[in-house]
C-alpha cells in the first residue's frame, strides 16, 4: 500500500468518525427512556415541582403555590373501570390500547399512559365519550359524565400505568394577569386569536374560542396538548401558566372594553367598517343636510 493511499484511508476513517459519531450519540440519547411528561424544569407541570406529596411512596400531589396537581383517588378506580367499559371500550378498546373489540390496531387513540389530566380534560370538556368515532375532531359539548365520573376513569386509566400531569388547580388569585396577556400573545394568539374567538386551522380543524372554558380546563389544555394543540411543559412554569389562565378567565371571558363599544371583538375589520358607516356615513349625511339648505 502506498503512502499516499494509507494517508487517505486514515482522512477517510477520520471523517467518518467525525460525521458518525455524533450520530451515534444523538440515537443513544433520543432512545434511552423518559418518563412521559417529565422535563428537566421545575415547576412545570410534572413532579420536579418543588412540593412532592407522597402516600405509600406513590406520589399523590405535586406542585407549588400557584399549581397544585393532584392525583384521582385510587380508591375509585373499580368504579371508573365500569364506568370506562359502559362508556369508553366501544371504541378504545377494553385495555384502553385504542383497540376496540373485535378492530384492528391503532383504529383510536391509545389512552394508556396519557396521564389523569388528559383523560380529564376530554370527559369534562364533553368531546367524550363521542358520538362519532370518524370525527377529525371532537367537539366540546355538555359534558356526558359527571364530575366524580370523569374521576373514576382517569383513575382507572392512570392505574394501567401511572403518568402525568395529574389534575390542576389553579390558583389565580396570586396570578399576575399583565404578564398572562404577554405570554397568552407569545403562545396562543397565533392559533385562538388575540381575542380568543378562535379560528381556522389546517384540513378541516379549528382552534376554539376560549370564551366560556373553566380554569382547570384551561389548564389541562396547556399542559395537556390537546388535538391539534402543542403541549406546554418545560417551555411554561407553573407560575406563568396561572399567569395565561388569569387572563383567559378575566380578560378574555369578561372583556371590559375600556374604549367604548367591544363590537363582538370582531377585530379592526368590524371596526374599520362600523368606523366608514357610521362617521363617514354620518358626515355625507351631514353634507347633503348642508347642501340642501343653500
Ligand atoms: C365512538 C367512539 C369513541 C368513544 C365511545 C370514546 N372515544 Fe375517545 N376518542 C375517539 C376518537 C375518534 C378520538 C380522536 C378524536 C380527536 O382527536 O379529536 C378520541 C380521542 C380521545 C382522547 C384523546 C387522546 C389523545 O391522544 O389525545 C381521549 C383522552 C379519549 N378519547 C378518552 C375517551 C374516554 C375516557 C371515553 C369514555 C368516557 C371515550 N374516549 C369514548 C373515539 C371514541
Ligand atoms: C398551534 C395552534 C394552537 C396553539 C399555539 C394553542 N392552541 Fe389551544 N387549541 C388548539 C386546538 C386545535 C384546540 C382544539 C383541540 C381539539 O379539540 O382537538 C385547542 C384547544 C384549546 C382549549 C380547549 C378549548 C375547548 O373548546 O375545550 C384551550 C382552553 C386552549 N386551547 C388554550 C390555549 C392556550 C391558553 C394556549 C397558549 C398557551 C393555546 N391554547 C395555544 C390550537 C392551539
Amino acid at each position: 500500500m502506498s503512502t499516499s493511499r494509507r494517508v487517505r484511508l486514515c482522512a477517510g476513517g477520520l471523517v467518518a468518525f467525525v460525521i458518525l459519531a455524533p450520530l451515534a450519540w444523538f440515537s443513544a440519547a433520543g432512545a434511552a427512556t423518559h418518563p412521559i411528561y417529565q422535563t428537566g424544569r421545575f415547576n412545570a407541570g410534572t413532579p420536579n415541582s418543588s412540593v412532592v406529596i407522597r402516600k405509600h411512596g406513590v406520589i399523590t400531589s405535586y406542585g407549588d403555590s400557584a399549581i397544585t396537581y393532584n392525583a384521582p383517588s385510587s380508591a375509585l378506580a373499580a368504579l371508573g373501570r365500569a364506568l370506562y367499559l359502559q362508556n369508553c371500550a366501544t371504541c378504545h378498546g377494553v385495555d384502553a390500547n385504542g383497540v376496540p373489540p373485535a378492530g384492528t390496531t391503532g383504529a383510536y387513540p391509545n389512552l394508556v399512559g396519557l396521564g389523569p389530566a388528559t383523560i380529564d380534560f376530554w370527559i369534562e370538556s364533553g368531546r367524550m365519550p363521542s358520538s362519532d368515532p370518524r370525527s377529525v375532531q371532537a367537539m366540546r359539548r355538555q359534558p356526558r359524565l359527571t364530575h366524580d365520573q370523569a374521576l373514576a376513569i382517569a383513575a382507572w386509566v392512570n392505574s394501567l400505568s401511572p403518568s402525568y400531569p395529574y389534575i390542576p388547580t389553579v390558583n389565580v388569585k396570586d396570578a399576575n394577569v399583565a404578564n398572562g396577556a404577554a405570554l397568552f400573545a407569545l403562545n396562543c394568539a397565533a392559533c385562538h386569536t388575540i381575542e380568543g374567538d378562535g379560528d381556522a386551522l389546517a384540513r378541516s380543524t379549528f382552534a376554539p374560542s376560549l370564551r366560556n372554558i373553566p380554569a382547570t380546563q384551561v389548564a389541562e389544555a396547556i399542559r395537556t396538548g390537546p388535538g391539534n394543540m402543542p403541549r406546554f411543559t418545560g417551555n411554561l412554569s407553573d407560575f406563568q401558566v396561572a399567569d395565561i389562565v388569569k387572563y383567559v378567565t378575566t380578560e378574555i371571558q369578561h372583556p371590559r372594553n375600556p374604549g367604548g363599544f367591544g363590537l363582538g371583538g370582531l377585530g379592526p375589520v368590524a371596526e374599520g367598517f362600523v368606523g366608514l358607516l357610521i362617521g363617514v356615513g354620518g358626515l355625507a349625511l351631514i353634507g347633503f343636510w348642508v347642501g340642501e339648505r343653500q
